[in-house]
């Protein structure tokens, strides 16, 4: 099959992480399985508009931004089309245009890698579908996700499913180092339409790349039991997933937000990317759930920003408590609430 010219359009979410991703082999290959929620409203959309050129060795794009040309996205660009050309040998043949767009502030400290990486993957497997119609649907997902790993790792868990993980696991069918997966068993009611409330403290640019940061788990002095840990609070959440002890959660997800921090904290240079209202929050958000006892936590991104966790029967108790006690922390008083949603779609 062929095609002239033509445009897809994808959305595609960002995820939170409940076991984290931290160091990583050649290849986008994880040092250690990691989970997530998939978010619903903070998402990037892109179009990707191909028109057939001659093939002279070379790729051709243009980047837009917010319908801007955004010329310091392009490098990251060449390099993760470089990166899946073995996969997509028509990359070559097309000139492109990627227009893309955030729902959620731009620079708000939210990483964008992820649900950007994503929405461009599947839009790229749409243009391979039609080369190539007779793949199956789950060839489809599994190969967005792929690609997405290459653009950034976390990416290929913004892909499909509520919960995806990504990482060989031993007692998680399917799962692998390259690509995600919906996690495999029913979950627990307790966390249906999980809710995420993210506290933007620090939109800065982050002092050190998550690229440096995972390479500095080469030679950590922590590395092998950290990545051991990490395969058994999996374990641990495979349990709490099915009978839904939000107790137990809660101590999972909290302990590898702090990990995940104490990890940068212990490398060698070593840094911080808490601010002090960080811990604030955190402080704030311990007493309240030892006075209230409400099921609510915390986790964090490799940066300032907090993500607040809470199932949906306590929505109203913790968005008063957000706004009274937390928001004043915020920078601009700015946050986001999100939930849990379902993944990338074709708009
Ligand atoms: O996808 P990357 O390379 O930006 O790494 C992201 C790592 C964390 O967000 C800190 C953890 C995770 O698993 O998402």
């Amino acid at each position: 099959h062929s095609v002239e010219k033509g445009n897809f359009q994808w959305s595609a979410p960002s995820n939170i992480a409940l076991v984290k991703y931290w160091g990583k082999k050649d290849n986008q290959i994880p040092a250690n399985p990691s989970v997530s929620f998939t978010l619903n409203n903070c998402k990037t959309i892109t179009k990707l508009a191909f028109t057939k050129k001659e093939n002279d060795g070379t790729f051709s794009f243009d980047l837009l931004f917010e319908g801007q040309p955004k010329e310091d996205f392009k490098p990251k660009i060449q390099k993760f089309l470089e990166r899946i050309a073995i996969y997509l040998p028509f990359l070559k043949d097309y000139h492109f245009t990627i227009d893309t767009e955030n729902t959620f502030p731009h620079s708000s400290g939210i990483a964008s890698s992820a649900s950007g990486m994503a929405a461009l993957a599947m839009n790229l497997m749409s243009l391979e579908k039609v080369l190539n119609p007779e793949m199956t649907e789950e060839y489809f997902y599994q190969k967005a996700s792929l690609l997405a790993r290459l653009g950034s790792g976390s990416a290929c868990r913004s892909v499909k499913g509520q919960v995806v993980v990504w990482g060989n696991h031993a007692n998680i069918s399917g799962s692998s180092n390259l690509f995600g997966v919906e996690f495999p068993n029913v979950i627990h009611t307790n966390f249906k339409n999980f809710q995420d409330t993210i506290l933007l403290v620090d939109k800065g640019e982050k002092q050190v790349s998550s690229t440096v940061g995972h390479d500095l788990m080469h030679n950590h002095p922590f590395a092998e039991r950290r990545f051991a840990q990490a395969h058994e609070n999996l374990d641990h959440l495979i349990s709490i997933f099915e009978n839904g002890n939000l107790e137990e959660f809660i101590k999972i997800v909290e302990s590898e937000a702090l990990t995940l921090h104490a990890m940068m904290m212990t490398s060698m240079p070593y840094f911080i990317l808490m601010k002090p209202n960080t811990l604030e929050i955190i402080n704030a958000i311990w007493k309240f759930r030892n006075e209230t006892k409400i099921p609510v936590c915390f986790t964090l991104d490799a940066g300032a920003n907090v993500h607040v966790l809470y199932p949906e029967n306590v929505a109203e108790t913790v968005l008063q408590f957000i706004k009274n006690e937390l928001v004043g922390y915020c920078q601009n008083g700015q946050y986001i609430c999100d939930e849990i949603g379902n993944g990338a779609v074709l708009i």
